[in-house]
Formats: C-alpha cells, structure tokens, sequence
C-alpha cells in the first residue's frame, strides 16, 4: 500500500512536471512589499486544487496543473520580479504585471515560448532585450513603456508574425529606426517615442503589410533626421489614424498624406521642417482630420 501510495504520488509530481506553483512560490519570495496584502497572503503553499493548481492566488490563472495568467498589475509591490523562477511555466500565456515597482531584467524571457500578452509597463526594469526574445512566435502584445531598458532592440522581430501592438515609449533604446521597423509587418499600434532611436523614417524600405494594418504610430521625442517618407514619398496608409513624428530633428517639407484616409490626428511639431502646407493636406484628409500640430518649424506662406 505504501509503495502503491509513493507510485501515485511520483506519477502525479510528472504529470504536472516541476510543479508550476513551486515556480510562483519562487517568485514570491523576490516581493518584498506588497502595500494592499492581496499577494503575499493568497499565494499559499496549502491552498491548492487536486490538480496541483493554485487555488485562490491572487492574480493567477491555472488550468489543469499549468498557470496560463499572472495579472498583478497596479499594486504597489516592490522587489525583485525573477524572470528565471517563471521560465518553467510551459503554458503561460499572460503575464501583466503593469504599475509596480518590479525591478530585473528579462534575459532568458526566450523559454517561455506560450506567452501572447506580456505587459510589464511601468516598473523599474533595465539591461537589454535579450536576442532570445525572437522565440515568442505567439506574441501579440509587449508592452516594455516606462522602465529603464536601453540598447538596440534585437533582430529577430520579424519571427513575430502574431505581434499587433508593440509599445516602448520612454525608455532608453537607441539604434536605427527603420531596422526595427522593417522587421515588423500586420500591425496596428506601435510606439517607439521617448527614446533614442536615430536614422529617417523611410517606411518605404519596409513591409508593405505595415502600411497597410498601422492605425497608431508614435515616434516622437527620439532623434530622428532628414526627411519623412524620402525613398517613396507617403505611402498608402489604409487605416492609419495617429501620427506623431514631433520632436525630432525632421527637415524637408510637410508630406501631403494624400492617401491617408483615416488620420485624425497628425502631430509634426518642434522639428525643421520648412516650405508651405500642403494644400492636399487640407483638402483630401481633412474629412478626417481633427488635430494637427505643426508648430515650431520653419515653416513659411499662408
Ligand atoms: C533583489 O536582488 C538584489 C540584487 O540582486 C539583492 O541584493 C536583494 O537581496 C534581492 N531582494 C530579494 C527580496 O530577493
Ligand atoms: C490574456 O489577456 C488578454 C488581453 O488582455 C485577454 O483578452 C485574455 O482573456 C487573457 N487570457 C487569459 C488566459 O487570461
Ligand atoms: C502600455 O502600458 C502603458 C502604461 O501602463 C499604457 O498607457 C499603454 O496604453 C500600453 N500600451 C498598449 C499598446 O497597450
Ligand atoms: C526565429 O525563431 C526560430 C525558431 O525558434 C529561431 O531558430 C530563429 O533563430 C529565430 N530568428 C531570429 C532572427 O532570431
Ligand atoms: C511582412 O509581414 C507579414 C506579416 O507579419 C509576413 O507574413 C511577411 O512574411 C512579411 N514580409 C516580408 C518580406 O518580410
Ligand atoms: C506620443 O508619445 C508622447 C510621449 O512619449 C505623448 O506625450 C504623446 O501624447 C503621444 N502622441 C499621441 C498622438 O498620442
């Protein structure tokens, strides 16, 4: 009977690999302040389903012995998020932990080959992209905003054809901004302000399902020169709503955006830009168009 009870207990350990809660108690243990309670109180070793899964834990998904979510987002909680206790989690699909004080850095975030949504915006992450994030194939949303990362962004982009929002607005990332962005096709929300990225926007050098899916683009407050579209002129914009390219270091005339239909707001200013408006642009987009910014440039006539 013992050797019976001892056999069960093995298979079932297996069946449920290195548990997925012992990975969460791991976690655990980097929170060291936890303001509303809710966290380190409900993550308790003995409040656990048949199945292994967490029962009850704060924030936490689980579906047959794997953890498919981790929400912990607006918290408060401070101390560090350790990335190689979660790499075991083998079905994770969520991880939005948004609005803490979470510090670390996501080398090896490549293992966790399940996830599609992973929000870790406003925390106090820093070091670099690690090359190995091209591995998250599922990915649908990253979202890096407001942490400490800097650095080039790796190649390997192009391996998320899945990827629809792509947001690491105030950061320190640095490099050419057409060799991100022509790495990434199907989207509909990228922003890259409140950087350093460098180089001119030539988006006629990239993938053509870009321009055709981007509704929100934001570029603004990096350091980018010379003109805006000069390979190909505008390119068709299906359904391009947002454009913020202010801030930067533009030069040339204002592009007409005669094909973009949809834009509503269009924000160009502090840039040296020069030359006249367009008159298309008033005409053709201005259906649409309900902001536009073009203030501090050089801009002359009516
Ligand atoms: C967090 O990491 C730092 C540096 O690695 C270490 O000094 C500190 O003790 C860690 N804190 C916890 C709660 O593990
Ligand atoms: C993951 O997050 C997305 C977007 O917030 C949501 O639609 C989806 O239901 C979540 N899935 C799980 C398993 O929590
Ligand atoms: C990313 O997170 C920030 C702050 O938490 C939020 O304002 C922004 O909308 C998010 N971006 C996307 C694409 O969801
Ligand atoms: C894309 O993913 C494949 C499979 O995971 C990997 O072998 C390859 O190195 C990735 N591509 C890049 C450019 O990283
Ligand atoms: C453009 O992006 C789409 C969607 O992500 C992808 O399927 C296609 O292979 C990309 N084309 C090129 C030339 O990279
Ligand atoms: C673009 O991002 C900046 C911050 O980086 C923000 O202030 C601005 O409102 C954004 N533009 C639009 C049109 O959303």
């Amino acid at each position: 009977m013992k050797t019976l009870c001892l056999i069960i207990l093995l298979l079932v350990k297996n069946a449920l690999g290195q548990s997925d809660f012992v990975a969460l108690l791991d976690l655990k243990k980097g929170i060291e302040k936890d303001p509303t309670g809710k966290v380190l109180v409900s993550w308790d070793s003995k409040s656990l389903a048949s199945d292994g899964c967490p029962q009850n834990w704060y924030g936490i998904i689980c579906s047959d012995g794997h953890v498919i979510s981790i929400t912990l987002n607006d918290l408060g909680l401070f101390g560090n998020f350790s990335l190689p206790a979660i790499i075991g989690l083998q079905r994770l699909q969520n991880l939005s932990i948004s609005n803490n004080q979470f510090m670390g850095t996501i080398s090896h975030i490549g293992s966790i080959q399940s996830l599609e949504y992973m929000d870790i915006s406003h925390n106090v992450f820093d070091g670099l992209i690690p090359s190995d994030i091209a591995n998250l194939k599922n990915l649908v949303l990253l979202n890096l905003s407001s942490n400490y990362f800097e650095g080039l962004v790796p190649s390997g982009f192009a391996n998320f054809t899945k990827l629809r929002y792509l947001d690491l607005q105030a950061n320190g990332f640095s490099g050419d901004v057409m060799s991100l962005l022509s790495q990434l096709g199907g989207m509909v929300y990228v922003d890259l302000s409140t950087n350093r990225f460098s180089g001119s926007l030539d988006l006629g050098l990239g993938n053509s399902s870009f321009i055709s899916s981007i509704q929100y683009l934001n570029i603004s407050h990096n350091s980018l020169v010379g003109e805006l579209f000069a390979h190909d002129g505008v390119p068709y914009f299906d359904t391009l709503e947002v454009f913020d390219a202010s801030n930067n270091q533009l030069v040339g005339t204002i592009p007409p955006f005669q094909f973009a239909v949809s834009l509503r707001v269009l924000r160009l200013g502090n840039n040296k830009l020069s030359g006249s408006l367009p008159e298309s642009l008033l005409q053709e987009s201005s259906m649409m168009l309900s902001e536009l910014d073009l203030s501090l440039n050089q801009l002359e006539g009516i």
